[in-house]
């Protein structure tokens, strides 16, 4: 009788056949219905276009509860985290699901900061771009190459190439980003000063000009810190999924996060933060909200309302209220009390919270409502805000990846479909046909 109270019964009344399917239970959250033998016993997949009642893994990274707008990064809440910690630190968390000693947290910024050059050979393939190419593209190219360039760490069933390979991404993420920027721009690349923390070397490697000193300014990097720690993970997104999938059949971890970051670059996903900009600014003036909230309440017209909604909170994703607060203190930091954008962005969360369509549907602002509006400020334009965003989540597509890669249930993924398609039938000779 026992092991029945941890199983569901599934009934085939076509059939009568029965299966007890075993329940599981996590740390936090929702159970699972344990469904793998469910084809097996019965012949039938389970159905779930854009999984939005699946778990398809394990994990001990990150958790979320979407109703209560919680976010923990291997259980400590993100509020903490973005209050007390350097994205350094939460990049050893996410990795090694402890929080760091001082010798091993020194240990593993030395290791991330002695690799943040890349080859010599990397930085010619901007040439081959063009110039006016979406940053984003630039990333997807030369991060592929990677694994033409660092091949020596790619054997995924080693576990120190993995750590190597880990510590190589999280730490040239920023020296690519802040490449496609300057290539855009049609700057000379900077090179990563060693004395420089994470987020003060990208802002140096982005903006430093060869014609004077520079001088990071202390409030971008703080902004920029908490935007890193914010969106380091965000368990089982589709860019993470992306990642997972890619890597599950053996890819190197370089061509893996490449599915990552190609799957990030659409407006539904890391996007958005871009995509919440222009929106803001073809509101142009507050007056314009009403017409804009009326669009993407209109069941006939695809607009939506960037930087609103999420799979998974019905609630405040913590992450845009902390960044909101970031907001304030930044622009109040710069002494612009006022940036049109983001009185904007403030009225137009005031006058949607209010309407019945957003709140009986609990769309929300999620992380990309208001982080465009600090990397604005900081002087980040608006092509590389997904770029900023990719190199914030290499760490949690990198933890995931090695996460999988010592999982014992790991197997290659390989999901099933319902065929809807044309019943068996002959070919016909082209001069049979109609
Ligand atoms: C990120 O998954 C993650 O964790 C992602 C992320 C991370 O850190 O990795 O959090 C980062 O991607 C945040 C989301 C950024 N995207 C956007 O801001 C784009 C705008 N939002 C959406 O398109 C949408 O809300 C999604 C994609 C975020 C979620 O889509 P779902 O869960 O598939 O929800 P849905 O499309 O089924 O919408 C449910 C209803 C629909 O209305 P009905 O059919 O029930 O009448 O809500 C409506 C939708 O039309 N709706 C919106 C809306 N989002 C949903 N209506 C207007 N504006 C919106 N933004």
């Amino acid at each position: 009788m026992a092991e029945k109270q941890n199983t569901v019964t599934i009934t085939d009344n076509r059939s009568g056949k029965k299966v007890d399917i075993p329940i599981q239970h996590g740390t936090h959250g929702s159970g699972v219905f344990d469904v793998r033998k469910m084809y097996s016993e019965l012949g039938m997949f389970t159905y779930d276009p854009g999984f939005v009642s699946t778990a398809t893994c394990s994990s001990y990274i990150t958790y979320i509860d979407g109703d209560e707008g919680i976010l923990l990064y291997r259980g400590y809440p993100i509020e903490q985290l973005a209050e007390k910690s350097s994205y350094i630190e939460v990049c050893y968390l996410l990795l090694n699901g402890h929080l760091p000693s001082a010798a091993q947290l020194e240990t593993f910024r030395c290791n991330i900061t002695c690799h943040t050059m890349v080859h010599e050979g990397m930085r010619r393939f901007y040439s081959g771009f063009r110039h006016d190419a979406h940053p984003m593209a630039f990333m997807l190219g030369c991060v592929g190459a990677m694994s033409s360039f660092y091949h020596d760490s790619t054997d995924v069933t080693n576990p120190r190439h993995r750590e190597i390979s880990a510590h190589r991404l999280i730490a040239k993420m920023p020296t690519l980003a802040a490449d496609s920027y300057r290539y855009s721009m049609g700057l000379p690349f900077n090179f990563p000063k060693n004395k420089l923390d994470y987020s003060d070397n990208f802002l140096y490697m982005m903006f430093a000009l060869p014609t004077d000193d520079y001088e990071v300014n202390p409030v971008h990097a703080k902004a920029l810190r908490t935007i890193l720690i914010l969106h380091a993970d965000h368990e089982q997104n589709a860019s993470t999924s992306s990642v997972r999938l890619a890597s599950s059949s053996g890819a190197n971890p370089f061509a893996s996060v490449c599915a990552g970051i190609a799957s990030l670059w659409g407006p539904a996903h890391g996007g958005a933060n871009e995509a919440v900009i222009k929106t803001l600014e073809e509101i142009g003036e507050a007056k314009n909200i009403p017409k804009f909230v009326a669009r993407a309440k209109d069941k006939d017209d695809p607009y939506r309302l960037m930087g609103f909604g999420h799979r998974i909170y019905k609630n405040f994703d913590p992450r845009a209220t902390l960044i909101r607060d970031a907001c304030h203190e930044l622009l109040n930091d710069l002494g612009e009390q006022q940036d049109p954008l983001f009185e904007i962005a403030l009225e137009l969360e005031r006058i949607a919270l209010e309407d019945d369509y957003f709140k009986e549907r609990k769309l929300y602002p999620n992380v990309d409502f208001y982080s465009g509006i600090i990397l604005r400020a900081m002087g980040i334009p608006i092509n590389m805000f997904t770029v900023v965003f990719a190199m914030a989540r290499t760490v949690g597509w990198i933890a995931q990846w090695m996460e999988m890669m010592d999982d014992p249930e790991q197997r290659i993924g390989r999901p099933r479909q319902l065929y809807v398609g044309p019943a068996t039938r002959d070919y016909v000779p082209i001069d049979e046909r109609e």
